[in-house]
């Protein structure tokens, strides 16, 4: 593509509400969507900016949502837990222009991104064109499992998320094991043919952790907090399988 496509693609992509700033070449970006609300998007993204930050990675979380839950999170988190690095994207600054709002930290490795429900069409295109990855949570219930299904109809037949190349993944939220409905939600997975990646329980420890600024990997590791664990390894494993493979800046702490 031309010099002159490339900047326009850029200027306009710095005018868009969902402008996603990068550090560098090694910058990988990750969002959350989902057009229904309170499927867990902002669980979802707290929650995988607190493992990378804890495996020692550099990381920001960018909240385009006005409610801005994902910010309130980080202003919650002790300051003795690992750094994640918050940018507000939900309103734009009257006095900096958006890509001083926006600008990352030059070392950031990942970038983890919230959204607010009911992200469609052009917005929607504009997003996850910038986006490395997209994580989709559902919630196992029938209204949720119709409207995901519009949602990653919308995502398959976007021309250009299509060509950008962006990987989509599917997480469970909320599962109360063996329902008729989790279930439901397996057998529509699996006839999109769509990697359905993890499940998450439905358990107030995500609650607590949240009230409390920290990830579920940062509770205490009782028997439960172990197995949702290996879920989140899983999600971590099937993002990052796209991801260059780049060298921790501070040492890794141990989860739990
Ligand atoms: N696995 C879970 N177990 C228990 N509670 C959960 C779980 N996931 C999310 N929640 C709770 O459900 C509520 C909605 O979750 P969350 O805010 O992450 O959803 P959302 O998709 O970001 O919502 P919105 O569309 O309003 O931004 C929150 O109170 C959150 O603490
Ligand atoms: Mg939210």
């Amino acid at each position: 593509m031309g010099g002159g496509d490339g900047s326009r693609r850029h200027r306009r992509a710095n005018m868009s509400i969902y402008y996603i700033p990068v550090a560098s070449a090694n910058t990988f970006k990750v969002a959350v969507l989902n057009s229904k609300g309170g499927c867990g998007k902002s669980m979802v993204a707290t929650n995988l900016s607190c493992w990378y930050a804890v495996e020692g990675l550099d990381t920001a979380l960018i909240d385009f949502d006005p409610q801005g839950s994902a910010l309130r999170w980080l202003t919650l988190r002790p300051s003795k837990h690992p750094n994640v690095h918050g940018i507000s994207g939900g309103h734009r600054a009257k006095t900096v222009t958006r890509s001083w709002q926006m600008r990352l930290p030059s070392e950031t490795q990942r970038v983890v991104i919230d959204t607010p429900a009911g992200v469609r069409g052009f917005e929607l295109g504009e997003l996850i064109r910038q986006c490395d990855v997209i994580v989709i949570p559902v919630l196992p219930s029938d209204a949720d499992i119709h409207a995901g299904a519009g949602f990653i109809a919308d995502l398959l037949l976007d021309a250009r998320i299509r060509s950008a190349g962006t990987r989509v993944v599917v997480v469970a939220n909320r599962i109360k094991s063996n329902t008729r409905i989790y279930a439901s939600l397996q057998r529509f997975l699996d006839r999109l043919e769509f990697p359905f990646v993890a499940q998450f329980s439905d358990t107030q420890t995500y609650v607590q952790a949240a009230q409390q600024g920290l990830g579920l990997c940062e509770m205490r590791a009782d028997a439960m907090v172990q197995r949702e664990i290996a879920q989140w390894q899983r999600l971590l494993a099937s993002i990052e399988a796209s991801a260059k493979p780049i060298v921790p800046t501070r040492a890794p702490l141990a989860a739990g």
